[in-house]
């Protein structure tokens, strides 16, 4: 772990996999995109549980896309300052030039272990200081609550561990983190079995958000609507909804992953479950001779595998039913704590309805996504499979709570996969984009990997035009990973870099009716 504090500059906002060769196979693809610009193209085909298969036909004058640009993830230092110095160029003069060029805002990762050093003491001087820049610029802000570790994730160039007084709690009580079945715990996020313990020196976890919400609200409500347009709730780690199933120190691009209930919170909830249900003997997760290790891939378990796997019996069913809802229960009860903060509707003073959207990011899990099981979604927390779509029942609670999804991958395309893992990331989209228009949802997209061709912007553009021609208007916004570093690989001394103006092309081309737009003929 102390690797990781070898801090460049931080970043991420990962989703999914890669390592080592996945990264350089990316990288050649990146390059091999640029050069030999193929045709950009959204499934259109592919059906599932919750929606009709997308329509095709022009868009009926939809007015353009936001685009939102992520900061970097250590714009705020360790000891708690805005950095406004970038390679020289100062950060009012990068705002300004973001604005000129047609960007909407940014976002910023807010971090738990960076603003809650003591329990319920608050430090958000740096984020205000940010939010007055942003207001001076006219930009604005989503801001990301993220109650994750930063580091150890695709991309994470920085090391903000959760605060010190966590850790403390932890050394008596290891159990507040996941774990997997060796026991070992991740301490990358607060395991959703203590949602409702008072472990944490008195409080419930949901209570530590909840608080950690009441002084956002008290510190923010002057920038609420004018700068600050989203608060996103990081509900797992990397900030998404989901376990920490593929810890890049333990698996490699495409394992299975594996589950990760065995703290004795989330163990005791499951053994309450199956008791409730006359069934004691199913109180236990999988064993591990059936659902193989982090690497395994599916065909080689007797749990994943295709064809008579255990996951279409009925325990499997009983299991990932389970599983997939403490996913599910957890983000119901943070929003729920966020939607009583934030729009209290007993007290005019404390309800911002209409001003900003909350929002939740789902993970881009997309390998093994053409097979029937979807092992690595299952282990995920994503109760996805051929014969079930996974994702409804989670988009039902985020409209309870009138929630954004935000979800990754915008840019991916299948080609790029590797052929043996049965990645699709297009069917995957297009599977969560349906989902959200059957389920009435606000839908906002990002990219899961940095890249600067033009093919992924035209991936994205092809994505957001087949969402606002099925849904009838727009995505609410696409954030761009990310805030280029060195600044100058955009901005150089007066004028845009080659790779500053493809970048403005597509801010342009996102904020008018694409289907008129010559700027991307192909689509
Ligand atoms: C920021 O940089 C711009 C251009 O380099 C300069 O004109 C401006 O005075 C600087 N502002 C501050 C506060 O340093
Ligand atoms: C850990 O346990 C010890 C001994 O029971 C106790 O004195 C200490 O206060 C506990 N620490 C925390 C953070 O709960
Ligand atoms: C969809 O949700 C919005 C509120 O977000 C509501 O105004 C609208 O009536 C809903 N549409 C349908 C078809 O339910």
């Amino acid at each position: 772990m102390h690797l990781l504090k070898r801090r460049y500059g931080c970043h991420s906002r990962p989703t999914t996999f890669i390592t080592g060769w996945t990264i350089f196979v990316l990288f050649c693809i990146a390059c091999y995109s640029v050069v030999f610009k193929s045709h950009a193209s959204f499934p259109l085909h592919n059906k599932d549980a919750a929606g009709s298969p997308m329509k095709g036909g022009s868009i009926p004058n939809a007015p353009g896309v936001p685009i939102y640009v992520m900061m970097p993830l250590t714009s705020v230092s360790d000891d708690g300052q805005l950095k406004k110095d970038y390679d020289g160029k100062n950060i009012s003069w990068i705002l300004e030039q973001w604005k000129k060029l047609g960007v909407e805002g940014l976002m910023v990762d807010i971090w738990f272990g960076l603003v809650e050093k003591e329990p319920r003491q608050y430090d958000w001087k740096p984020y205000i200081e940010l939010c007055q820049l942003m207001k001076s610029a006219n930009l604005k802000l989503q801001t990301v609550l993220s109650f994750h570790r930063c580091g150890g994730n695709v991309g994470d160039r920085c090391y903000i561990p959760l605060p010190k007084w966590i850790f403390a709690v932890a050394e008596n009580d290891s159990d507040i983190f996941f774990k997997d079945r060796d026991g070992s715990a991740d301490d990358e996020y607060l395991s959703w079995g203590i949602d409702e313990e008072p472990v944490l020196m008195g409080r419930t976890a949901v209570q530590v958000y909840q608080d950690f919400f009441i002084s956002f609200r008290e510190t923010f409500r002057e920038f609420f609507g004018n700068v600050i347009s989203q608060v996103q709730i990081g509900l797992g780690p990397a900030g998404e909804l989901r376990y920490p199933s593929y810890q890049l120190n333990k698996w490699t691009f495409c394992g299975v992953g594996e589950f990760q209930c065995f703290d004795k919170y989330l163990l005791g909830r499951l053994q309450s479950e199956a008791d409730k249900h006359g069934i004691s003997e199913w109180g236990h997760p999988p064993y591990a001779k059936d659902v193989g290790f982090y690497n395994s891939s599916p065909s080689e378990t007797l749990f994943f595998r295709d064809d008579g796997g255990m996951w279409n019996t009925r325990y499997g069913d009983f299991f990932l039913n389970w599983y997939s809802n403490e996913l599910i229960q957890h983000a119901d009860r943070v929003l729920t704590a966020a939607t009583q903060v934030f729009f209290d509707l007993s007290n005019p003073n404390n309800d911002f309805t209409g001003q900003f959207h909350l929002a939740v990011k789902v993970a881009g899990v997309h390998w093994h996504f053409r097979s029937k099981a979807h092992a690595s979604e299952l282990t995920a927390g994503y109760y996805n499979t051929r014969y079930r779509n996974g994702y409804s029942p989670i988009f039902r609670v985020l409209k309870k709570h009138e929630a954004t999804v935000v979800f990754t991958c915008m840019e991916m395309k299948d080609n790029n996969q590797p052929k043996d893992c049965y990645c699709s990331p297009e069917d995957l989209v297009g599977l969560i984009v349906r989902s959200s228009i059957a389920n009435n949802i606000s839908f906002a997209g990002e990219n899961a990997v940095s890249f600067y061709d033009v093919e992924s912007y035209r991936q994205i553009s092809a994505v957001s035009r087949s969402y606002a021609v099925t849904k009838g208007k727009p995505m609410e916004a696409v954030t761009y990973l990310r805030w280029p570093e060195p600044i100058d690989i955009f901005f150089q001394k007066d004028t845009l870099s080659i790779l500053g103006q493809k970048f403005f092309d597509f801010v342009r081309s996102m904020a008018y009716d694409q289907a008129e737009s010559t700027d991307f003929p192909g689509l």
